[in-house]
């Protein structure tokens, strides 16, 4: 098995500047390492960072944003690359489907113009050949009839085939990492199994590295290997899958676990979590949790909580779930 990470994240912080001297931190220290063939779930509320780790890693953080730590891809810093060379990493190396399917997708061009133009950007070959790898990839999303669904506009797809079209667009290049922002939210449950499925599937083939963001720890725990908690732009626990499943350590992570939907159980009575995420314009002293957190103790109120490692599973916590 190669053991080397595909990217390895440390201390990454980005931040924006204010009016006053305070800017506004959006990620305050995010570490994790993905894994060739392994997915890594990134699970937290509405704007706990999720997707700016995703803009952070592909080099797109927003003007006037700016980032400090270290990203390495394949062993290769990244913060602070040129723009000509994050291009060519962005495609060929790491891919991402975006978070908002509606806008990802050009309404004036087939699905066939899409991929080959996404083709050639990257690759040296002929329209022709572009066309064979663009068909092949709407073959590997199993989409039925694919040489006829090609000449469709992205209007004529539904929601489930335009996320497998999208996921095409981010294969076409051979990428060995792969970022999956929300890529079910938006589609049925019966499709949202759909889609699971076909990433594990051509997962099982290529080898590929996979983040998938998600708010729904239940989602993301269905094909991820690890599961990363998001909490006010930090990663609050970490570890395999079935650990965080069976023994989750932070207060947080047990709460979206009871807010799972189960079988026969009303929607209604789920214990979701009170109150709601604090916005970084206004983090709460000492742990940002503390306000909500069911466990909390006077040092949680004034101190940040440090990693506490127990194996390969990490949770910032000073008073954990036993
Ligand atoms: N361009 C920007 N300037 C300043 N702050 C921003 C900008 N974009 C995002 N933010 C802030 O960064 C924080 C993290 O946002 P992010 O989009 O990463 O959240 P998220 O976890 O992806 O949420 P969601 O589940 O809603 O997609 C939020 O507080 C958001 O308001
Ligand atoms: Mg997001």
């Amino acid at each position: 098995m190669d053991d080397s990470p595909v990217l390895c994240l440390k201390k990454v912080e980005v931040s924006f500047p204010r009016s006053g001297n305070k800017s506004l931190e959006v990620l305050r220290g995010v570490d994790f390492q993905t894994w060739p063939g392994k997915t890594l779930g990134l699970v937290g509320e509405s704007g706990s960072g999720k997707t700016m780790t995703a803009l952070s890693i592909m080099g797109l953080i927003p003007y006037p944003g700016s980032i400090h730590g270290s990203i390495q891809y394949q062993g290769r810093e990244l913060v602070g690359l040129g723009e000509s060379e994050y291009e060519k990493i962005r495609g060929e190396g790491i891919s991402i489907v975006f978070q908002d399917p509606s806008t990802a997708l050009n309404p004036v061009f087939n699905i066939e113009q899409q991929l080959v133009e996404t083709i050639l950007t990257h690759k040296r070959i002929s329209p022709e050949k572009a066309g064979i790898s663009a068909l092949n990839a709407l073959k590997q999303v199993e989409i039925p009839g694919p040489e006829k669904r090609i000449k469709d506009y992205p209007h004529q797809l539904s929601g489930g085939m335009k996320q497998r079209v999208l996921i095409a667009m981010a294969l076409v290049c051979e990428p060995d990492m792969l970022i999956l922002d929300e890529p079910t939210t938006a589609l049925d449950v019966t499709v949202q199994a759909q889609i699971l499925d076909l990433i594990e599937r051509i997962q099982s083939f290529n080898n590929m590295s996979i983040i998938l963001i998600s708010h729904d720890i239940g989602i993301v725990s269905e094909i991820s290997d690890e599961v990363a908690i998001m909490y006010a732009g930090r990663i609050v626990e970490k570890g395999p899958t079935n650990n965080i499943l069976a023994k989750p350590k932070h207060p947080y992570t047990a709460g979206l676990l009871k807010s799972i939907p189960k079988l026969g159980v009303n929607k209604q009575k789920l214990d979701a979590i009170d109150g709601f995420p604090p916005n970084p314009s206004d983090f709460p002293s000492g742990c940002p949790f503390h306000p909500r957190c069911p466990n909390v103790k006077e040092r949680c109120k004034k101190e940040d909580p440090p990693d506490f490692h127990d194996n390969t599973h990490f949770y910032a916590c000073w008073n954990k779930v036993e």
